[in-house]
């Protein structure tokens, strides 16, 4: 029996939080370990819908400890909003359900003005980030000069950093035309909600290491998909940390050892919301379609979310550089009733054919997939709950998906319903 870390494996909303939603009854603790308030992640249980962004999607589960590791950035304010919102929905929340790791770095105001600042300089070039001051935020840790969460504990410490730390982005706001942010104005916030803040600190790599004494079951929850990885992905359209398993370990303050097996969650199709390169976008009725049947909007900021088919080359490439045991292939029901499906098994670049995502990001605005047409089904795949109610047809496809890419799906989701999942394999019973 191991631990199990959950990545995605595409360009994001690949249906992570429904599936460690799922798993989290199996698990003693839920562990974030990067991302932010960035991520979205939509739960349905028995009708009921929660929306997530920071709190680990197990928060909905009575038992399972939510941690949010040191790799997270905290946006407080968030946080406690989101809080609030859950515990409306009937959650309970409190210190000893949910800690946040007291190394973990917070995302502050002026953080969010930055990343407007910024993406208005890229022009008609924009990342298209989330506006919630991830990047800046992950650029302050990295320079040495971010609050963490227990600096709130130390007000004379977080003015004096404050002060260090607004002396460089003032003058960048500065340059860039945008208003300064003042120290005092974030201060006095900072004290307005560090009381809410704190009882929830905790020493969470402590916490992790006795749950692993203690032989309890961990499920490490990863935010954002492969695609977007800083140093793997589509760069520079992508996010600001790592997606890939090895950074389940450092972001929550384990060894790799801890990793058992690594679910990489995967839609039968691919979306990408943002801009950068997208090689089998479908601008067409086929991409209307996977749109609307499969409700593609941003769970966090609304946006429309561009649709494509199957890439299984970047799917096979994310399954290497993630660590992915094993695929949760999700949405499936999404294409039911199409005649014919595509499945992208390479690339053209000028005349040459390629079995890879190269890393310029010259090349990848260039590719021309080239397409394997696979036949359609019918009938209805949403909601069944056995491999025996799939479609003959659909059968096929997951099997020859499981070819291309290079690994077992060892999940199957056919609708947003927490129940409404196909277990292959316990990934808790079968990692190495
Ligand atoms: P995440 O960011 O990876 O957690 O994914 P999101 O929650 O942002 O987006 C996935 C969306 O698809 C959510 O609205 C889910 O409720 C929904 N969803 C998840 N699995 C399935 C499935 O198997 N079928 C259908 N139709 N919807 C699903
Ligand atoms: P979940 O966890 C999809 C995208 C943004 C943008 C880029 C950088 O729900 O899968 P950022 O605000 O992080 O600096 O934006 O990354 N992005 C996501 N896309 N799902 C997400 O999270 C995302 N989080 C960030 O749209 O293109
Ligand atoms: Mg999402």
């Amino acid at each position: 029996m191991g631990n199990v870390a959950v990545i995605g494996s595409q360009w994001g909303d690949e249906g992570k939080g429904k599936i460690v939603d799922w798993l989290s009854s199996r698990a003693d603790v839920v562990v974030r370990f990067q991302g932010g308030h960035n991520a979205g992640h939509t739960l349905v249980i028995d009708g009921v819908t929660y929306k997530l962004h920071l709190l680990p999607s197990g928060i909905v589960r009575d038992g399972a400890l939510s941690i949010i590791g040191n790799g997270v950035v905290v946006d407080p304010w968030a946080l406690m909003a989101e809080i609030e919102a859950i515990r409306k929905q009937g959650v309970e929340i409190t210190p000893e359900r949910l800690m946040v790791a007291e190394n973990a770095p917070l995302i502050l105001p002026v953080h969010g003005a930055l990343d407007e600042a910024m993406e208005m300089t890229r022009g008609n070039k924009p990342i298209g980030t989330t506006k919630r001051g991830i990047g800046p935020a992950y650029e302050d840790k990295v320079a040495r000069r971010a609050l963490r969460v227990c600096d709130l504990e130390y007000p004379d410490v977080m003015r004096r950093k404050l002060e260090r730390m607004m002396l460089h982005h003032n003058a960048l706001l500065k340059g860039l035309g945008a208003p300064e942010v003042s120290v005092d104005e974030i201060y006095d916030q900072l004290m307005a909600v560090r009381d809410d803040i704190l009882p929830f600190m905790a020493v969470t790599w402590q916490v992790m290491d006795q749950a692993r004494q203690e032989g309890k079951k961990i499920l490490f929850e990863g935010a954002q998909g492969m695609m977007l990885d800083v140093d793997h992905g589509t760069y520079p359209y992508v996010t600001s940390s790592n997606m890939a398993a090895a950074q389940a370990a450092t972001g929550s303050g384990v060894g790799p050892d801890a990793i058992n097996f690594v679910l990489g969650i995967t839609k039968a199709y691919t979306t990408r919301v943002g801009s950068g390169p997208f090689p089998t976008e479908l601008e067409d009725e086929v991409g209307q379609f996977l749109g609307e049947k499969g409700h593609e909007f941003g769970t966090t900021t609304g946006r429309k979310r561009r649709c494509g088919w199957f890439d299984a080359v970047a799917v096979r490439q994310a399954i290497k550089l993630g660590g992915i045991t094993g695929i949760a292939l999700t949405k499936i029901d999404v294409l039911d009733g199409l005649k014919e499906i595509k499945i992208c098994v390479g690339y053209e670049l000028d005349g040459q054919r390629l079995d890879y995502l190269p890393a310029s990001q010259v090349k990848q605005a260039d590719l021309t997939p080239v397409y394997e047409t696979v036949e359609g089904w019918s009938e209805s795949t949403c909601g069944a709950r056995s491999w025996a109610d799939l479609p003959a047809a659909a059968v096929k496809y997951v099997r020859h998906i499981e070819e291309l890419i290079g690994a077992p799906v060892t999940l199957l989701s056919t609708s947003p319903e927490r129940d409404d999942t196909i277990l292959m394999q316990d990934p808790f019973m079968a990692g190495r």
